[in-house]
């Protein structure tokens, strides 16, 4: 592997952070400074600024979650979204940002906890999208009201943006992820969630050839645009 990729799949950086570092002359290879992006790694020792790196690779999947499964790692009595990856995986991946047992669509898993980190904070607004079926349709009083924040456990929520798709439908985009968040929310302009599926977080979209209980591997593109997202 290329010494610029190894690097950043050790979780130093961007490929262009990366290959600064390289520049900088902070990168040694078996305790030579390398200023080649390019130097094959197979088992050599690579350090930088002195420390050395130890070669885990980050995994990265998308799943499509279905009802009924925890999207926590283990629990006694009900199968796990890492229970639907178990014997394909010997890293521990975790979770990023759970889902509901009875909410659906697009899961990350994922062992940079870096990353992970960076997409759930609120700070960085990567925006997580739901399809949202309701009992009753949203007044556009009520749509204002969920838009610019409501009281939900003496916090208020963050604004988000909430687009009708059909009767009882709505994309509802948010920027944080607290506890049952939509459901609350739906609740305290007096109507219920009667679905909850998730499409997109920031700007990884739910593979559509995924069937509930499949999962895929991140492409290169995609980690890439996940790491390297700003908010717009
Ligand atoms: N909000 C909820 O209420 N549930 C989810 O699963 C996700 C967001």
């Amino acid at each position: 592997m290329r010494l610029d990729k190894y690097l950043s799949h050790t979780g130093q950086g961007t490929r262009n952070q990366v290959r600064h570092l390289i520049k900088q002359g902070v990168v040694e290879v078996d305790g030579i400074v390398c200023k080649q992006a390019a130097r094959h790694i197979t088992n050599e020792v690579v350090s930088v600024y002195g420390e050395r790196l130890k070669y885990e690779p980050f995994l990265y999947y998308m799943m499509h979650k279905p009802k009924g499964i925890l999207s926590a790692s283990k629990d006694a009595k009900l199968p796990t979204a890492i229970d639907l990856l178990q014997g394909v995986n010997p890293l521990p991946v975790h979770v990023v940002g759970r889902l509901d047992i009875d909410s659906t669509g697009l899961l990350l898993l994922t062992n940079n906890g870096a990353l992970a980190h960076k997409i759930i904070s609120p700070k960085t607004k990567y925006p997580k999208h739901y399809h949202v079926s309701v009992r009753e349709p949203l007044t556009p009083a009520q749509i204002n009201r969920l838009e610019t924040g409501v009281e939900l456990d003496g916090i208020m929520t963050k604004p988000c943006q909430v687009r009708a798709i059909d009767g009882l439908t709505y994309e509802v985009i948010l920027i944080e992820g607290r506890y049952h968040q939509i459901k609350k929310m739906m609740h305290a302009v007096a109507n219920e969630v009667t679905a909850l599926h998730r499409t997109r977080i920031g700007p990884l979209v739910l593979d559509d050839a995924l069937l509930p209980r499949e999962y895929r591997a991140l492409t290169e593109e995609e980690v890439l645009q996940l790491q390297t997202f700003h908010d717009a």
